[in-house]
């Protein structure tokens, strides 16, 4: 790999006004790619860390990541009972697992991902009109290339396009016209199928099934596509770095060109893109309920020469949707030698937290521990 070019260029350049004429520019990555470039801005370089150049070369026998079989969840209790332990053990080791056989039909899930890739693929000056920096709170459909653009040190290789669906659902008319069909009835079935998981989860901590939707862990839930437009010089860059997520579960659907990693026992390892299956994994807000128990991993996504890749992620969480209740680890988690490991927090103090720290490489939870 050739290394040549850009340590010194990263620190000697006016990068706030090149973020900015990129922002200016409205069309997000995908329009530096449409206009034919062949090498990527400078903005989008990583910085040469060790951990950049070093990425995870390891050869060898890699564990792979569980998926679970959801078959017969409802009907077999002994079935039942052994899809919770796999449950339990994915999340207590990886933070995430893959499932099949989960209800949602292989067709809404292609026209969902097919919503995403129609939304960035359609005219460019009906796109920009929904591109924003605004907050969530002013308006509800939220498009625009990193929502950390200002304030990350890393622009990831990325557009993404934000829609929260509940606990206040947009109008129609406020989903952009090519995805938004899809998308209600993607979300009214993906909020369905995390009620399943988080009966799931719920038993797999030893609770009665209702107990985190009880908690309203399951009150909020948005929708988040991401479009990473296939990249000159994807050793240069990076699609996602490394975060975990803010929420308390994410589904997540990808399509099948792959890029997905997770950091388990200090490996980056791959989430393969498997026809008709979705990744579930647990956010930093089961990670503090849980009091560590399920952890929420760090994850990235790598650019590709090939794409565009797109994904479109459920986060169950309220996000900046004004709230007051208070989450701490649960009670009946806890031990004289378990104690709390997290003060309480609510979900509107997590989240804007995580935003103004934006994707750093650092755990927001920390900021919450004890
Ligand atoms: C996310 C995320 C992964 C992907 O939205 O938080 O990690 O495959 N997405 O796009
Ligand atoms: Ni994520």
């Amino acid at each position: 790999m050739s290394l040549n070019t850009s340590t010194s260029s990263h620190l000697n350049y006016d990068r706030k006004a090149e973020l900015i004429a990129f922002d200016q520019t409205k069309t997000g990555v995908k329009g530096l790619v449409d206009a034919g470039i062949t090498t990527i801005p400078r903005i989008f370089h990583l910085p040469l860390t060790p951990e950049n150049l070093n990425s995870d070369q390891t050869s060898g026998l890699k564990p792979s990541l569980p998926t679970i079989d959801l078959e017969g969840i409802n009907d077999d209790p002994i079935k039942r009972k052994e899809i919770i332990e796999k449950v339990k053990d994915a999340l207590e080791t990886w933070g995430f697992f893959q499932m099949i056989n989960h209800g949602i039909p292989n067709s809404i899930l292609k026209d969902a991902l097919n919503g995403v890739m129609r939304f960035n693929e359609q005219d460019t000056e009906v796109k920009k009109q929904w591109y924003t920096r605004e907050k969530v709170e002013k308006r509800k459909v939220v498009y625009n290339s990193n929502f950390d653009l200002y304030t990350e040190p890393v622009t990831n290789w990325r557009d993404s396009f934000f829609c929260p669906m509940l606990p206040n659902p947009p109008q129609p008319h406020e989903i952009p016209e090519p995805c938004r069909d899809i998308w209600l009835e993607y979300s009214s079935r993906v909020l369905k199928l995390g009620h399943c998981v988080f009966e799931l989860i719920s038993e797999a901590l030893g609770l009665k099934p209702n107990h985190l939707f009880e908690m309203g862990c399951a009150e909020g839930l948005a929708l988040l596509g991401h479009y990473y437009p296939s990249c000159p010089q994807p050793e240069l860059t990076i699609g996602t770095r490394d975060h975990a997520d803010n929420d308390f579960i994410t589904i997540l659907l990808q399509d099948h060109i792959g890029g997905l990693q997770v950091f388990y026992q200090n490996h980056w390892t791959d989430v393969p893109p498997i026809p008709g299956a979705l990744v579930v994994n647990a956010g930093d807000l089961l990670q503090l309920i849980t009091n560590d128990k399920f952890v929420s991993a760090q994850h990235k996504v790598f650019a590709n020469k090939m794409g565009p890749r797109v994904s479109l992620a459920a986060f169950f969480s309220t996000g900046l949707y004004p709230t007051s209740k208070v989450f701490k680890p649960i009670t009946e988690l806890l031990t004289e030698d378990n104690p709390a490991k997290y003060r309480g927090t609510t979900v509107y103090e997590y989240e804007t937290y995580y935003k103004r720290k934006g994707l750093d490489g650092t755990s927001a939870l920390l900021h919450f521990k004890f």
